[in-house]
């Protein structure tokens, strides 16, 4: 802003210097070589949705309240009916395997240190069995449907017997977003593009923390994968390829039934569609526009959250992810109507700048901000938020007598 000198940010090896998420960011863009930040980062084609993520945040300006005690604050909340330490979850994301090797049960371990659930991905490159062993986990399952009933239906049952708490079903990845960051990192046979290797190469703390045992792979699901379709690019195609544009609430209605404990549909934005969620016996729905990955120049979750919130009523659990940078941010989504939030970029900086203890950082620092923002706006606790402590960035523009932008 004018005035304001420019502000790098830390990105050195030192944790205990890290101040905010994006110096997590700022670090993980200087260990990942090029092809894994377009993954991280990269959202779906002119990247209006992603840019969107953020922006809807930029809508809201709190209206704090003082001379309350705020001494017994906490940004605890609940998850599914049990307490967690925020109301918060990790973001289910896919290919976690090109951060750092162990990623998923890095992910899963920080958060079950710090105490909220980790939802792992069908596209994760560790086993659901291996994960659900991590001490302390809340541990949910995100389920794709691809390829035949067997696959999903086995998949449901195996989460079921790992002790998985809950499932989510991602319903806005069908049909991929078009990523051309993603068709140009591709090379020939199975192989990332030459310029990329070429790029990797010279980011050898990158290589030695990932590339020791090769390009990860996908254990979940591999057997159900044609045997020379295995490598690591070429799996991830093809369960692109396999994934039935036909997908309806009468497939959600089976897994439904299939499934007995927790059920979240996740995705969704339009309110007809959040009112079939509400009809359709879900326990919850996570709003969301994949990162803004899937759907270009979409509306992000934070633009639907009261309306949503309005159509579930109090019964239906209502999450949202979506641009979580800041404890702020969750503010703004718990007062606007959700239950929790999901993060998945915040997370995986962390994770791509110090591996588990990075990942925990990112939790650590949310926290620490919901704590503080807790005190600016004068409450204790993020179930006492609402609409009252929010006002529209575009209404103080009229107020002000300039015409909204
Ligand atoms: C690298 C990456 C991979 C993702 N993979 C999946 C996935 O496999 N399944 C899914 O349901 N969502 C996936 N998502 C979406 C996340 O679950 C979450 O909705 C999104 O990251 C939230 O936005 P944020 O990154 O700004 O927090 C992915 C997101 C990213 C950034």
């Amino acid at each position: 802003m004018g005035g304001t000198p420019r502000r790098p940010y830390y990105a050195g090896p030192n944790l205990d210097r890290v101040e905010s998420i994006a110096d997590l960011r700022a670090r993980a863009h200087r260990l990942m070589p090029r092809f894994v930040l377009e993954y991280l980062e990269g959202g779906a084609g002119e990247e209006q949705a992603l840019a969107r993520e953020r922006e809807a945040y930029a809508d809201w300006f709190f209206v704090p309240r003082f001379l309350r005690d705020v001494s017994h604050r906490s940004a605890s909340g609940q998850l599914l009916g049990k307490d967690a330490r925020m109301p918060l979850a990790i973001a289910p994301t896919g290919l976690n395997g090109v951060f750092m090797l162990g990623a998923d049960s890095a992910l899963a371990r920080a958060a079950a240190r710090f105490g909220v659930p980790f939802v792992q991905g069908t596209l994760s490159n560790e086993s659901m069995e291996d994960i659900a062993r991590i001490p302390g986990l809340r541990h949910w399952w995100q389920l794709y449907v691809f390829g035949g009933e067997e696959i999903w239906t086995e998949l449901v049952d195996r989460a079921e017997r790992a002790g998985c708490e809950a499932l989510v079903l991602t319903v806005n990845a069908q049909q991929f977003g078009m990523r051309e960051w993603d068709s140009r990192q591709r090379g020939w046979m199975g192989l990332p593009h030459p310029i990329s290797m070429l790029n990797s190469a010279l980011h050898p703390r990158w290589a030695a923390t990932t590339m020791v045992k090769g390009m990860p792979s996908f254990p979940n699901v591999i057997d159900f994968i044609p045997k020379d379709k295995r490598s690591f690019f070429e799996s991830a195609s093809w369960i692109r390829s396999q994934m039935p544009k036909s997908l309806t609430w009468e497939n959600v209605a089976r897994i439904r039934g299939r499934w007995k404990r927790p059920f979240f549909v996740k995705g969704l934005l339009h309110p007809d569609d959040i009112r079939a969620a509400r009809d359709s016996g879900v326990d919850g729905v996570i709003l969301g526009t994949h990162g803004g990955r899937q759907t270009d120049w979409s509306v992000s979750a934070l633009d639907v959250l009261p309306e949503a919130r309005d159509i579930l009523g109090s019964d239906k659990a209502l999450y949202m992810s979506g641009g979580i940078r800041r404890g702020s941010d969750i503010i703004k989504a718990m007062a606007l109507g959700a239950d929790a939030v999901l993060t998945g970029r915040a997370t995986l900086y962390g994770l791509c700048a110090y591996g588990e203890k990075g990942a925990r950082k990112a939790l650590e620092l949310l926290e620490h901000e919901v704590r503080n923002d807790l005190a600016q706006i004068g409450i204790d606790k993020l179930t006492d938020l609402d609409m009252s402590y929010l006002r529209p960035a575009a209404h103080l523009a009229t107020a002000n007598g300039q015409a909204p932008g």
